[in-house]
């Protein structure tokens, strides 16, 4: 049997304009990405706060990097910068083709008063990794 091996990408970027503040932009970042993403074989969580994005996106590495190319010349973000990536030996996100991490009182508390710009690869990666388990609670499968 083939070992589901998936290439991971966490990245953070600054919202522009009304991106990432108002839940209109919000929502239709996800609709737009769990069409492509459901397409393309990408799950992931998107977290917006403060101004920032946090996103984790995982799958084939090709998808992954033709969807980084799209993210580049988004007008919606800048200033992207990929805090850690490499290959995974499973999917952490398999649930959501896009899932969206609200940030409730909880994941505030997971940010123990940083923000997304001070967050380092761990950091990030521990934090989408709280996130996944809080999403699951919520929505039990
Ligand atoms: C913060 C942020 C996250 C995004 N995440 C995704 C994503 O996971 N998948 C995706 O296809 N597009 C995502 N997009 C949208 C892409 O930048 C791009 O607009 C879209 O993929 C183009 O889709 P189209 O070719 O269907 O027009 C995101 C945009 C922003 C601003």
């Amino acid at each position: 049997m083939r070992m589901s091996k998936v290439w991971r990408t966490v990245y953070i970027s600054k919202a522009v304009g009304k991106a990432g503040q108002n839940l209109l932009s919000i929502v239709e970042i996800l609709g737009e990405s769990q069409r492509n993403n459901a397409r393309d074989g990408l799950t992931g969580l998107l977290l917006s706060h403060g101004g920032w994005f946090l996103q984790v996106l995982e799958g084939d590495r090709g998808r992954i990097a033709m969807l980084m190319a799209r993210l580049e010349r988004d007008p919606r973000h800048s200033d992207i910068r990929v805090l850690a990536e490499g290959e995974a030996p499973g999917r952490a996100f398999s649930d959501w083709s896009m899932g969206q991490v609200l940030v409730t009182p909880q994941i505030e508390d997971d940010l123990a008063g940083q923000s997304i710009p001070d967050l380092d690869g761990r950091g990030a990666t521990d934090l989408l990794d709280k996130a996944a388990g809080r999403l699951r609670a919520m929505a039990p499968a």
